[in-house]
């Protein structure tokens, strides 16, 4: 009898070793030590046994019996932690694998151009003020001296939305709104996007002016030429000159257009200035009387220039590049250089 118990015993415990998972140790555990198991048959098996040997007998059993729930016990416990671990494995994230670049903003080359025209008046302390760009007719045109037959006009073809609403063509009606709210001094830029029906290699549909505007006692034209030497100096290079040639603008008299030594050859002459050493920047000129009198500003006391500055044209001046429409295309490959 004690040597069957111990071959059921050792027999269990290679079973249970061998066991690959609960159901199989289940399996093992009524068959060893179920009603019907091994081990229970074996005790009804101990009447037959002498008196004195079945406490014996008995006591090994037990033994045997506490020596398999712990076996099986243990052995449950193990495949659980490794089932457990090769959980684990499969689901481990590999930290070691670089992660996907995110591809970084930047700001776009016409709205830096901005930041740096604005930072430069502002530190000369203009105010930055805003305009609709869905303009009435009479601050885009009629205020500024152009009456509706005037051949000004042509120039600056737009997008009309009624007889009398049009989109913006320049950023010159801020000037008027402005004045029209203030009594001088003023001394303002105006950015913005205007509109006009014209698209090529340097002009687009849509583009962004700066107007500025200074008006106060006894303001002259050398005014005009200092303050733009200033800016050409801080926007493009402290060794760029300006040139002022006449021109023709219905709301300023006199009127001019300036231009900036070359930004590429510096005035020596090359394919971005058409040998010629200068780039044209800007429109400017002293506001026109008729321009004042209209916002109840008296010509007689009061004085100021103005001028209108294409935010593109400038970017392309600085920056040397030479199609408009690179900047609308939103080719990152070209973005990117900025
Ligand atoms: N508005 C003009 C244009 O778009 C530019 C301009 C010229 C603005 C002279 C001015 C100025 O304020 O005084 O062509």
């Amino acid at each position: 009898m004690k040597d069957a118990i111990a071959e059921i015993r050792s027999r269990a415990v290679a079973d249970i070793a061998g066991a690959g998972d609960a159901q199989e140790l289940n399996t093992i555990r009524v068959r060893f030590l179920g009603k019907k198991g091994e081990l229970t048959s074996l005790l009804r098996g101990m009447g037959k046994l002498p008196a004195e040997e079945r406490p014996k007998v008995g006591k090994m059993v037990n033994e045997v019996r506490d020596a398999l729930e712990n076996a099986l016990e243990d052995r449950e416990s193990e495949l659980q932690s490794q089932k457990q671990e090769e959980q684990l494995k499969q689901e481990a994230l590999d930290i070691s694998l670089p992660g996907r670049p995110y591809q970084r903003g930047r700001v776009h080359p016409v709205m830096q151009a901005l930041e740096d025209i604005k930072m430069i008046f502002v530190s000369m302390g203009y105010q930055i003020v805003e305009g609709p760009e869905v303009e009435l007719d009479y601050y885009n045109f009629e205020a500024l001296n152009v009456p509706p037959d005037h051949p000004a006009r042509d120039m600056q073809d737009t997008f009309y939305l009624s007889d009398s609403l049009l989109l913006r063509s320049q950023t010159s009606p801020v000037q008027v709104r402005t004045m029209e709210q203030q009594d001088p001094p003023v001394r303002i830029i105006a950015p913005g996007k205007v509109y006009r029906s014209d698209a090529d290699v340097t002009h687009s549909p849509m583009f962004h002016q700066v107007e500025g505007l200074l008006v106060d006692k006894g303001i002259t034209l050398a005014h005009l030429k200092g303050t733009l030497q200033v800016f050409a100096e801080r926007m493009f290079g402290p060794e760029t000159k300006t040139r002022f040639r006449p021109s023709y603008f219905p709301f300023t008299e006199p009127s001019a257009e300036v231009d900036v030594s070359c930004t590429m050859c510096h005035g020596s002459g090359c394919r971005v200035c058409s040998n010629t050493g200068w780039l044209e920047l800007l429109g400017s000129g002293m506001v026109d009387a008729r321009v004042l009198a209209k916002v109840g500003y008296a010509p007689e006391t009061y004085s100021g220039f103005a001028f209108g500055m294409g935010i593109e044209r400038a970017a392309m001046l600085k920056y040397g590049i030479n199609d408009i429409r690179l900047f609308y295309d939103n080719d990152i490959r070209f973005l990117e250089q900025f």
